[in-house]
């Protein structure tokens, strides 16, 4: 093969899913490749692995037989360091603990002394794994996502010591594998497990609060927020105990900013060995085919007639909707000072809480004693929008952001009080409802506004460019949209409602907006980058 990076053979270190992953995705492109562990019982369960993933490429057409064939030809397993001595790059893809990493890279400098040494740590310090080696500025990071033969980012990590010749040869690398580079700082959980990490810290909060169990949660990131898996399906894909030491590791390198905190749910895992697919069993038991999720209800809409309450995308949306559905609707975009002879509201003030308050009390001032409140519970609780009104009893919530048509469920909620069955009302929108508990934000806008709040502040801090995040979100973690994109679609004022509204009912500072993103409010633009 010939090349401009002059890396033809690449040794990878550690045969777990990750290494093993890198190693097929290296065979596959063409390189000479030398995999690498110290535990020579766990090589043939990495080639096992890589010939059955093969094989089905081979089964669905992706890759033919003879391509997969000269893929396992190039591929050598060894259990002795000096076996990587003829290797021009060497990828460590051992476990996330730093001792351990720094000891190993000061055997591979000694094993491989001309070679370039990346790590695939998912949030170490590359520069801290360096300083185990005599040649730090050969040091860099290459960090892959899971399934790695299928996820097209890597992120190329540049700590302040690497040569940038060695960036380059890496980017350049990284293209013939097929896949996209971009160039990060060595900054903790580096772009996409920072930004990332409330998918999977909120979720974990909603499990760990008795709100939802894990399926509703996994449910709703799917079929609410279009992601292609929920947060306990990518743990349990990741690994628990990864997705652990990740969070360990942001927690301390953020000198334990409450953003990062682990929960206890993790920990519980991982001492009960449910790691996840590697295991057979982590949240989902993997030893059996999964169960076909129920189908959601969808009772008969009540006829109405409805009305929409609010000056916001959400309003629109709600409004557009029921009138193509066909009922008959009206539209408010301020509060009412008047009778109004409805069914039920749609309350949809999820941006201002203060505009919220002013509208909900006129609605139940103005709307007759049996008028069910459908309060938007994107910015406030259920139980807070009760609070606001004279007959608790008729309000209930839903939680969803715009625009409608990306939705394919309707997460809504009720409080203590609740005496109306609001399910017949919240049908007439045409989407399978979803109960959630009762917090600001539901599940799917909660996990949204969480992780674009953190892509601000990542931005702030000169992390990276919004574009290259966008870039790395959407290719590392398949995300429909990059936060930044996500936000022009649903709007920045609604992201920042959730988070209001959350910092509200919870009094934590974990859900103060970014500055960038309330200037975005603001000003109707991101803070220029
Ligand atoms: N290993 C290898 N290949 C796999 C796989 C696995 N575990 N799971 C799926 N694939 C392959 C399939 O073979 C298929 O390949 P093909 O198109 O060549 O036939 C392809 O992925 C698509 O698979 P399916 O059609 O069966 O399934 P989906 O359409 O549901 O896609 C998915 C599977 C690509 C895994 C998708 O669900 C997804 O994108 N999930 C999110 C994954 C993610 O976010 N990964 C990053 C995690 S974070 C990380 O790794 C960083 C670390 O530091 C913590």
């Amino acid at each position: 093969m010939s090349t401009t990076h002059g890396i033809r053979t690449v040794g990878v270190c550690g045969a777990g899913t990750m290494g093993a992953g890198i190693a097929q995705a290296c065979a596959a492109a063409g390189f000479s490749v030398v995999l690498y562990d110290a535990f020579p019982e766990v090589l043939p369960k990495a080639m096992a692995r890589i010939e059955q993933d093969t094989e089905r490429q081979v089964r669905r057409g992706r890759l033919r037989e003879e391509q997969r064939a000269e893929a396992l030809k190039r591929l050598q397993t060894t259990s002795e360091l000096t076996s990587l001595a003829r290797c021009d790059l060497v990828v460590e893809a051992a476990p996330e603990d730093l001792a351990l990493k720094k000891d190993l890279f000061g055997k591979l400098s000694a094993a491989a002394p001309s070679a370039i040494l990346a790590t695939n740590t998912s949030s170490l310090s590359v520069a801290e794994i360096a300083s185990a080696t005599p040649k730090p500025a050969l040091v860099a990071g290459l960090h892959f996502f899971n399934p790695a033969p299928v996820m097209p980012l890597v992120e190329v990590v540049q700590a302040p010591q690497t040569e940038p010749e060695v960036i380059g040869r890496l980017v350049e690398f990284t293209r013939d594998l097929g896949k996209t580079p971009i160039v990060v700082r060595d900054s903790p959980g580096f772009v996409v497990n920072r930004v990332n990490r409330p998918f999977y810290s909120e979720a974990l909060r909603l499990v760990g609060e008795g709100q939802v169990d894990y399926q509703t949660v996994d449910r709703a990131a799917r079929e609410a927020g279009g992601f292609p898996m929920g947060p306990f399906q990518l743990m349990d894909l990741v690994g628990i105990d990864v997705s652990y030491a990740v969070s360990l590791s942001l927690y301390q390198a953020f000198f334990g900013e409450a953003r990062f905190r682990p929960h206890p749910l993790q920990r519980q895992m991982v001492l009960q060995g449910r790691l996840g697919r590697k295991t057979g069993r982590g949240f989902y038991d993997y030893q059996q085919p999964p169960p076909e999720p129920e189908p959601l209800p969808l009772p008969r809409p009540h006829p109405g007639p409805y009305a929409v309450a609010g000056d916001t995308q959400l309003a629109r949306d709600i409004f557009e909707r029921l009138w193509q559905r066909g009922f008959e609707v009206t539209q408010l975009t301020s509060p009412p000072e008047g009778p109004l002879p409805v069914a039920a509201i749609f309350e949809a003030e999820a941006e201002d809480r203060t505009r919220k308050r002013s509208f909900l009390t006129a609605l139940d001032r103005w709307t007759g004693e049996d008028a069910v409140l459908l309060a938007a519970c994107t910015n406030a609780s259920s139980a807070e929008c009760a609070s606001w009104v004279r007959r608790p009893g008729r309000l209930a919530g839903y939680a969803t952001l715009p625009p409608l048509q990306d939705r394919k469920l309707l997460e809504w909620t009720s409080h203590e009080l609740a005496r109306a069955d609001p399910t017949p009302y919240l049908a007439a929108l045409g989407l399978p409802l979803l109960r959630v508990g009762d917090a600001p934000g539901g599940v799917f806008p909660r996990l949204l506004a969480a992780v674009v709040n953190e892509a601000a502040l990542a931005v702030d801090e000169r992390i990276a460019s919004p574009t290259d995040v966008d870039l790395a979100m959407r290719l590392g973690v398949n995300h429909p949209f990059g936060p930044f994109q996500w936000a022009e679609r649903v709007g920045v004022q609604a992201l920042a409602g959730v988070l209001d509204g959350l910092r509200d009912y919870y009094g934590e500072e974990r859900y103060r907006a970014a500055p960038g993103l309330r200037r975005a409010c603001w000003l109707g633009r991101w803070p220029q980058r």
